[in-house]
């Protein structure tokens, strides 16, 4: 093979490469949790950021990288001293202090709007970040205050108003195709405004290690049209429905039985606990733990009786002792709060 097949060959590998991880790279700039796939008002302002920030890095490293090319190729005799300092300066100095001034002045100019509180009047949830979960409170105006877990849902082209805490360790509330993160300060209170832009199934996550299942620590967003998100607001303010099915109604005796309700809630029963997510409609919901599971009966028994396998350290204990079909009528049971 001559030298110039041979090094037409690497050229092409050298291609082909680049444009494999360019397609990687954009392909991971989509989907539900990314913060370059804009779905809200904040989200898109950030993006606009991280493009421009893009942009100038990129003039920033042609400027450094056209210098150092002009100094390998260029003939010693040919470089005069003045013309050199000249590109010292400009390519050194000049360009990098402009393009980070500039880039400096847009980024703080765009933190007011960012952190300014949502409009009064505007949809208020309360979220806590705990060890491994999500305690999501809704204030409906006018309405009553109802607790849920780890599901958030929001109408589409309206501002809501976050309000943050944590009552263990420090968390960080993020949804990126939405907006920033936050972080959940124990002893503090924090606030986040965001406005979704369209309608979609997001995901968020803890953004600030707390802890052995740090990673486990995932929630969904629902973004729905206004009417949709008035009758689920609606639904999720009853209180849970009697179980019918016999298989059910046995589950709920074993779910009293069992002491889980000196843990979990299940309005309309006597489970009242506080200590653990709400459970009145957790079969209506997304995941299971906390983004961890598929809402299904058999990850429900998987979750009941493998809890710290499925997510290490979780305050929850492992119900493996109960007899299987005990397990099972749990799960039936828990599948039926929709
Ligand atoms: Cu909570 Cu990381």
């Amino acid at each position: 093979m001559s030298i110039n097949a041979a090094r037409l060959r690497s050229w092409r590998s050298v291609v082909r490469l680049m444009v494999l991880t360019g397609a990687l790279l954009v392909a991971g700039c989509s989907g539900v949790q990314s913060a370059l796939s804009p779905a809200g008002r904040e989200a898109e302002r950030i993006a606009d950021l991280f493009w421009w920030m893009t942009a100038g890095a990129a003039v920033v490293w042609l400027a450094v990288i056209a210098l150092a090319i002009y100094a390998v190729r260029a003939r010693p005799e040919s470089r005069k001293q003045r013309r050199d300092s000249l590109l010292i300066i400009g390519g050194g100095v000049v360009v990098p202090t402009v393009t980070l001034t500039v880039l400096l002045v847009y980024g703080l100019a765009m933190l007011p709007p960012l952190l300014a509180p949502a409009p009064a009047g505007s949809l208020q949830i309360a979220v806590s970040g705990e060890q491994w979960w999500w305690r999501v409170r809704y204030q409906p105006p006018g309405g009553e205050a109802f607790t849920l877990a780890n599901e958030i849902r929001l109408p589409v082209g309206e501002p809501v108003q976050f309000r943050l805490d944590s009552p263990d360790v420090i968390h960080s509330f993020w949804i990126p195709s939405l907006g920033g993160k936050m972080d959940m300060i124990p002893g503090r209170v924090t606030y986040l405004a965001l406005t979704p832009t369209k309608t979609g199934v997001f995901r968020g996550a803890c953004a600030e290690y707390c802890g052995a299942s740090h990673a486990l620590m995932n929630f969904s967003v629902v973004v729905q049209e206004k009417e949709e998100f008035i009758r689920w607001l609606a639904e999720q303010a009853e209180p849970a429905q009697t179980p019918v099915e016999p298989m059910a109604a046995r589950g709920q005796e074993l779910f009293l039985a069992n002491g889980c309700s000196a843990c979990h809630t299940v309005r309309g029963t006597p489970a009242n606990g506080v200590i653990g997510p709400d459970l009145t409609h957790v079969g209506s919901r997304l995941s299971l733990a906390a983004g961890t599971l598929p809402n299904e009966p058999d990850d429900f028994r998987r979750w009941v009786a493998h809890t710290t396998d499925v997510k290490p350290g979780v305050l929850m204990p492992s119900f493996h002792m109960l007899p299987p079909e005990d397990l099972r009528a749990l799960a039936v049971y828990l599948e039926s709060l929709k």
